[in-house]
């Protein structure tokens, strides 16, 4: 039986160009999961779209002249290019600013405070006397509390992720003027925490263990300091309303004294993407194909599919996996389950919440600003999207930061990808080419014993670790394979061996191509255009993906025949002239 799975990908906000700092965070490991789990047979709705609102977006709009709806009308194109150009397999990409996603963001925001974990309360918020308005967030910064990193904004420290309020910044001034702010009493909603406390005390007890282990102590560190009170309405423009006309058939202490200007608070909406995109899937009329629509929103639905969001929403049985950058633990490891748990609608909880830490470039932070970045564009024209996606995937940062450098690239693509898999699969294709001009039948073939049983466990394992979110490790398994594989090409001397024993060649060219059409399959998840590839050369299309029909699993053929001319899948990198990359 299948699963239901949905694959949460964090909604980049659509501010700037996606770097590689992001592919690595979280865009690339959702897309090998969702993969993986396609090949399963499970049932996959991966969601995610741009993350449109609040001060990450006005403050660019500010230094590039336009509005906020320009910004967003500039990048997200650009977004669902990039992901296209690396085969990220959404099922939907849309965006914050739909009407379903206010909808619905209107339908949580109502639950909680009906349920009463959303409460009206005061509290001390920075005003600026030079501009007579309160400044949110991005729009003041000022030193960090907790670890003293300086240039940090007002609802977040960028350097230790931690959640802060307004009052915490150690000197706080204005973006906007550089001038000092100070604190002025002003009504918010406040998402009560406390009332969450032990709801939230449970659902981590319950994934105790299964979470990476950083990721749990991480968000249990915040659960044990205690969690207060967090103002979830903002005075600013570029944001959802409230839902002021359905506020104001509630009880009197449910309502602010004034509404003017008051907005929801961009993280408190952006979370709601998850359940909201699944809406806007099941009510897209799209079927079969993928495609993408006039503003820009990409689809894909297949027949086989459920198109009710319910089945993923409101089952207990489905499973939600999470994927984020490092700064975005805090929001969904405990704000976000705060709020589906305070819905009291039966939402399904995260199963597992897959952080990353940050990848640096050459030892140092990635950063648009100080043009510390790698054109991830760029990147995967001049060298390939799965050469890009294989060093990547390789040295993704699950539990330590990683880095992204021009030698580590050329050496990890030169000797693994092409000396280790790209090697086995072209001597293997290449002699099969000219000693059998590509054909080959068998019918009482069986697989070396030993061989198939390196298969099968790669395999499991493979599968095992990504269903774990350890994608780096279920790589280095594909790898091993191809390893174990080189080992039995070399051992077997094949081209020896056909000069005097046709019927042992016969075998052991078999036994290779068998070896091959699995790593095609086990390939999948990782570098899908290889993979496709790969298929058209020895057996024609890959099957594609069904709902309820398990690819992933080892198969053996007693006949092969070259579809077309062997081509080089992964060409070996011009150390030299890669190097030169660190220069530019
Ligand atoms: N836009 C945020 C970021 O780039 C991530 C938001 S994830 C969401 O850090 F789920 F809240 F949308
Ligand atoms: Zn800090």
């Amino acid at each position: 039986m299948h699963k239901k799975v949905l694959v949460s990908v964090a909604w980049p906000y659509v501010n700037g160009d996606i770097h590689v700092g992001h592919l690595s965070g979280y865009l690339l490991p959702a897309d090998i999961f969702a993969r993986y789990h396609r090949l399963r047979g499970d049932d996959v709705l991966m969601v995610s779209g741009s993350d449109c609102h609040g001060t990450p977006i006005t403050v660019e709009a500010d230094k590039q002249g336009l509005t906020p709806d320009q910004v967003v009308d500039k990048y997200h194109p650009n977004d669902v290019k990039l992901f296209k150009q690396y085969g990220f397999d959404y099922n939907l990409y849309t965006k914050t600013t739909t009407a379903t996603h206010k909808r619905v963001t209107h339908e949580v925001f109502l639950d909680l405070l009906k349920n009463d974990f959303i409460v009206v309360d005061k509290m001390e918020q920075y005003y600026s006397p030079d501009d007579d308005a309160f400044l949110p967030d991005r729009y003041v910064e000022g030193v960090c509390p907790h670890c003293n990193a300086k240039d940090q904004r007002s609802d977040q420290c960028e350097n230790c992720g931690r959640w802060l309020s307004d009052g915490e910044l150690i000197d706080p001034v204005s973006k906007l003027t550089g001038n000092k702010v100070v604190l002025k009493e002003t009504e918010h909603y406040f998402l009560d925490f406390e009332k969450l406390q032990s709801e939230l005390r449970k659902f981590l007890d319950k994934n105790e263990g299964e979470w990476r282990n950083w990721v749990w102590k991480e968000a249990d560190g915040w659960l044990r300091e205690g969690l207060r009170k967090r103002a979830i309405t903002r005075d600013m423009d570029w944001a959802i309303e409230l839902p002021i006309d359905e506020i104001k058939k509630l009880p009197k202490e449910k309502q602010l004294n004034d509404f003017a200007g008051k907005k929801i608070y961009v993280w408190f909406e952006a979370v709601i993407g998850y359940l909201s995109a699944a809406q806007e899937w099941s009510e897209s009329t799209g079927s079969e194909e993928k495609y993408t629509n006039d503003s820009g929103i990409v689809y894909r639905k297949t027949e086989d599919q459920s198109s009710d969001w319910k089945e993923w929403w409101l089952d207990s049985s489905s499973e939600h996996y999470y994927f984020m950058g490092q700064d975005n633990l805090v929001f969904h490891t405990l704000m976000w389950p705060g709020q589906l748990i305070g819905s009291q609608k039966g939402y399904t909880l995260p199963k597992n919440v897959f952080v990353n830490k940050f990848m640096n470039y050459e030892g140092k932070k990635f950063s648009k600003s100080r043009n510390w970045t790698i054109d991830s564009a760029k990147i995967a024209e001049k060298y390939g999207v799965d050469v890009v996606r294989y060093y990547i995937a390789a040295n993704l940062p699950e539990n330590k930061e990683a880095n992204f450098t021009w030698e580590g690239f050329v050496d990890s693509v030169n000797n693994e990808l092409v000396a280790n898999l790209g090697n086995l699969i072209n001597r293997t294709l290449k002699f099969f080419e000219s000693k059998y001009n590509g054909e080959i039948s068998l019918s009482d073939y069986e697989i070396d014993s030993n061989l198939q049983k390196e298969i099968d466990a790669a395999y499991r394992q493979a599968a095992l670790l990504i269903e774990k979110g350890e994608i780096v490790n279920g790589l280095e398994s594909i790898m091993k394979l191809a390893r174990q594989g080189n080992k039995f090409f070399d051992e077997n001397e094949i081209w020896q061996v056909i000069k005097t024993d046709k019927e042992k060649a016969d075998q052991i060219m078999m036994d290779l191509l068998n070896l091959i059409i699995n790593l095609a399959t086990l390939m999948r998840p990782y570098l899908p255009f290889a993979a496709t590839e790969l298929h058209k050369m020895i057996v024609g299309d890959e099957t594609d993906v069904q709902v309820d029909t398990d690819i992933w699993q080892s198969r053996y053929a007693q006949e092969f025949s070259l579809k077309s001319e062997v081509k080089i899948l992964f060409q070996k990198l011009d150390r030299e002239k890669v190097l030169e990359e660190r220069e530019n």
